[in-house]
């Protein structure tokens, strides 16, 4: 029977570590590999403890780790396939993870009802390859819509907000213009807005320049850039931006078939990494 057969392929982890506990322990963890500027107490803004993701018979994520922090920058690399996606997109639930535990602010959202989740995914933005704007709606309304329809501001409201945010990507000039009207670039630029106007804790970004051409990704990623430097914000970025990487990152990640294979300050992974995995796949990219 499939149910039964899917059932017994779920493995078994621990429950999620008591807060301050997972604080401490991360802290331990984290403080050699990471350029947080760390605080005395600080927990972490998102836990993933032994998240495994399978589709069907094919495991994509094997006990995935990983502790980000307020206002930390993480960049996450790995070989096509490695499940990078399917990480980002568990810890806004678009994908139900098989076995695990993903905490935001200390709070468990898998498992959580679908009122908490919702929730859940107001606190998280996430910039998509393929922009994912609305093609019905100008710039403006695409960055204004999700304030009024989730965050119930008024519209006046959310206009200048989404007004000040298109400034900040460098598109006043661009607010009544239809997606098909603009560059890939800008698109993504827009869909960067969209994703801050919402004030989430926490920004996924998935591969945000793959789908652009050569001359458009240096403008989004000089927003990025600014957002990194520039703000509060907690940023989980999937890229093969090396030189961003190793610019804006406080820690890069290496993935490989659904297993964080090493995590580090970005020279030390770059220059020294640590596995030899890690290594030919940053010798094939740079
Ligand atoms: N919805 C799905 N249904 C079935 N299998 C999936 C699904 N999404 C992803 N997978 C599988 O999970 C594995 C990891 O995919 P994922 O998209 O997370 O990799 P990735 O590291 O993001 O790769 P890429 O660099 O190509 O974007 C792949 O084997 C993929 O085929
Ligand atoms: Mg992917």
């Amino acid at each position: 029977m499939p149910a039964k057969r899917m059932q017994a392929n779920v493995p078994q982890v621990p429950p999620a570590l008591d807060a301050d506990e997972a604080a401490r322990l991360a802290y331990a963890n984290d403080r050699d590999l990471s350029a947080h500027h760390f605080q005395e107490g600080e927990h972490p803004i998102v836990r993933i403890e032994h998240l495994n993701k399978a589709f069907d018979d094919n495991v994509v994520l094997r006990d995935v780790n990983l502790t980000v922090w307020p206002g930390e920058i993480v960049v996450v690399l790995g070989p096509s396939g490695s499940g990078k996606s399917t990480m980002l997109r568990c810890i806004n639930l678009l994908e139900t993870p098989t076995a695990g535990h993903i905490l935001v602010n200390d709070f468990e959202v898998t498992g959580a009802s679908t009122a908490d989740v919702n929730k859940h995914r107001e606190k998280l933005g996430m910039v998509f390859q393929s922009f994912n704007l609305f093609p019905h709606l100008t710039a403006l309304e695409n960055v204004t819509i999700g304030q009024v329809k989730v965050l119930k501001k008024d519209k006046a409201a959310a206009e200048a907000e989404a007004r000040l945010q298109l400034e900040a990507v460098g598109l006043a000039d661009r607010a009544d213009y239809y997606p098909s009207q603009l560059s890939g670039g800008q698109q993504q630029r827009v869909a960067i807005a969209r994703a801050v106007a919402m004030h989430p804790d926490v920004l996924l970004f998935d591969e945000p320049t793959s789908a652009l051409d050569p001359e458009l990704v240096r403008g989004v990623l000089d927003v990025m850039r600014d957002l990194a430097k520039n703000g509060d914000m907690t940023m989980i970025v999937v890229t093969h931006e090396m030189g961003f990487a190793r610019d804006v990152a406080d820690r890069v990640v290496f993935m490989e078939d659904g297993v964080v294979v090493e995590q580090g300050l970005p020279e030390r992974v770059f220059d020294h990494p640590a596995n030899e995995r890690t290594a030919a796949f940053i010798g094939n990219i740079q």
